[in-house]
């Protein structure tokens, strides 16, 4: 057995294909660069659960659809009572997934889907004693997220920054939130379990919970001739840079330039850009004089982190917008999981104390 499941296959799946050594990225027959910037949420959605989910409406009607689940949830959920604030954003937001009632089909694939778009605006809200914004059934749900956020409506070229975001993310082979979420499901737990899985694994900062301090170290950092100096320190200390390395990618993450390439379109502060390519370029030569076996590139987090707080979102819930992108994911893999396959139950080999035998 490999360390960490390394170079183990645990499942079939149409859904997604990383190529780490080629930096490539297909999700269901489509590249990266044919998705990223040219789908919206609703028709990722659609694309990644295809065939998975009888009776959930198509096109025009799942945005309708998902307009309506969000509304629900809003007026049964979304409320300053339903979740302790003092819980951070992604606690609060796996809580309030957590009141859905579990099970399967159409209905509850669109409460999942409509659920971290109106959790993470009223989370957000709730925690600096705001009251939440109630949703805008009519909108897409990028708009209707940027909305609830922060109480007006954005331009189209915020909502279509934050599809390109939600697209770009939407599913990864199996990552180990997309396992996490397969194992539950594989139990036939229920659609709301194998997706509270998801978030859980998410959370973790060497996964989904990595781009918040890639903005503390940007912050922390302040100017690009201070870039290098701080890097090596933190390596120094034994820490890991926040945006950089991945188990699959031994080129650049294809992800990242997906990202940067929807920053550039949104007009976001040219300063805090050219911040980050100093901070990136820096980390990049020392990780290679330091690491000289291993390739680290920059992975999706470092350019996630800016594209999120170029939208507005606070660090502290970047992880709840990558849930809001890769629940369409972890849905789609939970589905196939359930259609095709058996409990996933692996064997341990125990290498503990043996009970001493009867004199
Ligand atoms: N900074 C410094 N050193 C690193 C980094 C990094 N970001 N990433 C890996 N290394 C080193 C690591 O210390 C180890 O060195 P040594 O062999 O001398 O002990 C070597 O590279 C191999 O590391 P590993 O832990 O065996 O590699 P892994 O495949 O388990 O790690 C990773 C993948 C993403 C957990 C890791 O690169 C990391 O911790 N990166 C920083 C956190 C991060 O950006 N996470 C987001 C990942 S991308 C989004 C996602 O899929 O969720």
């Amino acid at each position: 057995m490999s360390d960490g499941l390394e170079d183990v296959v645990a499942a079939h799946t149409v859904l997604s294909e990383v190529d780490g050594a080629a930096g490539r990225l297909v999700m269901r027959g489509h590249s990266l660069d044919a998705l990223a910037g040219h789908t919206s949420f609703e028709e990722m959605a659609a694309l990644m659960l295809d065939g998975f989910v009888p009776n959930l409406p198509r096109e025009k009607q799942l945005q309708v659809a998902l307009g309506e689940a969000r509304k629900e949830l809003f007026e049964t959920i979304v409320r300053r009572e339903a979740v302790p604030a003092t819980l951070s954003p992604v606690e609060m937001v796996r809580a309030m997934t957590a009141l859905i009632p579990d099970g399967e089909g159409a209905g509850v694939v669109l409460k999942l889907l409509a659920a971290p778009a109106v959790f993470t605006p009223g989370a957000l809200r709730l925690r600096r004693g705001l009251d939440p914004v109630a949703p805008d059934p009519s909108l897409s749900q990028a708009a209707d997220t940027l909305r609830m956020l922060t109480g007006t409506a954005p331009t189209p070229q915020q909502a279509a920054a934050l599809d390109t975001y939600l697209v770009t993310v939407a599913d990864h082979g199996l990552n180990a939130s997309t396992f996490a979420a397969r194992v539950v499901a594989s139990t036939r737990a229920g659609l709301v379990s194998a997706v509270l899985a998801g978030i859980s694994a998410l959370k973790g900062p060497l996964h989904g919970g990595a781009p918040g301090p890639v903005i503390e170290m940007l912050d922390v950092i302040g100017a690009p001739a201070d870039a290098r100096a701080w890097l090596e320190a933190a390596l120094d200390r034994g820490d890991r840079l926040m945006g950089f390395g991945h188990r699959i990618y031994r080129v650049r993450d294809p992800r990242a330039d997906a990202l940067k390439g929807a920053i550039r379109r949104l007009g976001a502060d040219a300063g805090r850009l050219a911040l980050a390519e100093a901070v990136e370029q820096a980390a990049l030569a020392i990780l290679r004089e330091r690491k000289p076996n291993r390739t680290l590139e920059t992975n999706v987090e470092f350019y996630t982190a800016l594209l999120l707080e170029a939208l507005g979102f606070t660090p502290d819930s970047f992880t709840c917008v990558f849930a809001l992108g890769r629940t369409t994911g972890w849905l789609a893999h939970a589905h196939e999981q359930i259609a095709g396959g058996k409990l996933i139950r692996p064997q341990s080999v125990y290498v503990g104390p043996r009970p001493r035998q009867a004199a």
